[in-house]
């Protein structure tokens, strides 16, 4: 039994466990452990004071005061927990990490930081429950909640599909799952692709930013074309759709003439394994195109030209997908 209210913060606490593991155990770290400790321990300790103060910041609007002169502290003092994003993650650990500190200094420090540091125990298993947890979560939704729902959960899980933390076997499980869903939610009602069309370009749109997000647009690609675009009846997001597969098929075919992976200080293992990412992404582009042009034949002329002219080869052998 799920309220509408806490499904969606939900999904967010779930990818951050991790996270806010390592964030408490910081709180752990400036106070000592609280684990086995006396209730006298606890009491002179800074870091309940920390945590209530925190708590009652999220449920009055009050706020923690910050010491000012704090930015850039070291590890040791409990001064860095009044970073923004850990005041965030703390206060209400509901809430997981909002989008805007995924890209915030302190959080890429403290990623890499808990990546070059030995895995506690307890972060060993939230890495492993975590993922867990989301399948059930996802099994949930998938099951009980309605499609304005799930409008409102899928660009969210879309935005996290490049931003969780960087365990790999971690992120290979978790982008399993968010992946898994998105196409599950886009087969029960594809009509959620046309509602959705805004932010599937804005993903598709950052194709080429990094691996995940290649492969997040891979994807959103193969599920553009296997539903028509919603159907039918979404002749105008066909078209819009068709028009971003074009422009990601021609900026595709740019970068790999101009070699663009002899970027500086890129070894040749990623730019190898780039290569093979965007190949595929052709593959998956080309192929959302031809079902695309099949499901909305007003679009099959505009198919061929697109099509021929980026690979001339095929059209003279009348090979280019069957068009
Ligand atoms: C979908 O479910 C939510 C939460 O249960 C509800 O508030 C909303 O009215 C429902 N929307 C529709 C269109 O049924």
């Amino acid at each position: 039994m799920m309220s509408a209210g806490s499904f969606l913060p939900l999904f967010l606490s779930l990818m951050d466990l991790p996270m806010l593991v390592v964030a408490l155990e910081k709180v752990e770290r400036s106070s000592g452990t609280l684990i086995g400790s006396s209730i006298a321990t606890i009491q002179k300790s800074a870091a309940p004071e920390m945590l209530l103060a925190l708590m009652d910041e999220a449920y009055t609007g009050s706020a923690v005061e910050e010491p000012s002169g704090n930015s850039g502290s070291d590890d040791s003092g409990p001064l860095d927990l009044t970073d923004p994003m850990f005041l965030d993650l703390l206060k209400d650990e509901n809430d997981g990490i909002a989008a805007k500190h995924w890209i915030s200094p302190t959080i890429s420090s403290t990623l890499q930081a808990a990546f070059n540091s030995p895995q506690s125990d307890r972060l060993k298993q939230s890495l492993e429950m975590a993922p867990r947890f989301l399948t059930l979560y996802f099994a949930t939704a998938l099951r009980d909640v309605n499609d304005s729902l799930l409008c409102a959960l899928i660009p969210v899980v879309m935005s996290r599909y490049a931003a969780m933390f960087p365990d790999k076997v971690f992120s290979f499980k978790v982008r399993e799952r968010l992946s898994d869903f998105i196409l599950a939610a886009f087969q029960r009602s594809p009509n959620i692709i046309a509602v959705l069309k805004k932010p599937i370009t804005d993903r598709l749109g950052e194709a080429h930013d990094n691996l995940a997000k290649t492969e997040l647009a891979l994807h959103l690609c193969w599920a553009i074309g296997e539903h028509g675009a919603g159907g039918v009846g979404h002749k105008d997001v066909a078209r819009e759709l068709f028009e971003n597969l074009e422009l990601l098929l021609y900026e595709n075919l740019a970068t790999s003439r101009l070699g663009l992976s002899q970027e500086p200080g890129s070894d040749s293992m990623g730019a190898s394994s780039r290569k093979s990412s965007q190949a595929r992404l052709l593959c998956f582009v080309v192929t959302a195109i031809a079902k695309l042009a099949t499901c909305h034949s007003e679009l099959l002329p505009r198919a061929r030209v697109s099509l021929g002219r980026s690979f001339p080869n095929l059209r003279q052998e009348g090979l280019a997908t069957g068009l």
